[in-house]
């Protein structure tokens, strides 16, 4: 009972670190490809450099609110965690649900988070390591 009690537990919310062409294809798939105008090489670099693909990366920032998952999501404007003062629900989900390797939940949120006013500019490390840059590395060798 334990065991299957265990094994239901991992089936449902399993943390996933994927490699850099099996993502760029999730991503692509997930319609990220040109996205907000961004190429997928941005999105692969993005992720990269937030959470090197690890969909269990959690940052705990100096004012108190946490950034989840693959995309660091923060839970200040856009998820709930129960913890962060001041805090809105942007994207309508648990914080939790950004953690696991269903990472259509967290796809999603992304999109709504670049629509805002401050675009990709919202994720430090892409304004740091992939503006401005030849990111096509990010996507070589991949079929994609
Ligand atoms: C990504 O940016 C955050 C600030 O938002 C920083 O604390 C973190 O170290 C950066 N991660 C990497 C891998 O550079
Ligand atoms: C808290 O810090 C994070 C990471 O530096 C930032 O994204 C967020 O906007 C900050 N929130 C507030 C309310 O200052
Ligand atoms: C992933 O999560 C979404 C939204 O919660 C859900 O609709 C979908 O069925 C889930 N996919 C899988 C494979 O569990």
């Amino acid at each position: 009972m334990k065991a299957l009690l265990l094994l239901l537990l991992v089936a449902v919310a399993s943390a996933k670190v994927f490699n850099r062409c099996e993502w760029a294809r999730v991503l692509k798939r997930n319609g990220m490809d040109g996205y907000g105008g961004y190429s997928l090489a941005n999105w692969v670099c993005l992720t990269q450099w937030e959470s090197s693909y690890n969909t269990a990366a959690t940052n705990s920032n100096r004012n108190g609110s946490t950034d989840y998952g693959i995309f660091q999501i923060n839970s200040r404007y856009w998820c709930e965690d129960h913890k962060t003062p001041r805090s809105s629900n942007g994207c309508g989900i648990q914080c939790s649900e950004l953690l696991t390797d269903n990472v259509s939940v967290a796809i999603r949120c992304a999109k709504r988070v670049i629509r805002d006013p401050n675009g990709i500019t919202a994720w430090v490390n892409w304004s740091r390591h992939c503006a401005n840059r030849d990111l096509s590395s990010y996507t070589a060798g991949c079929s994609l």
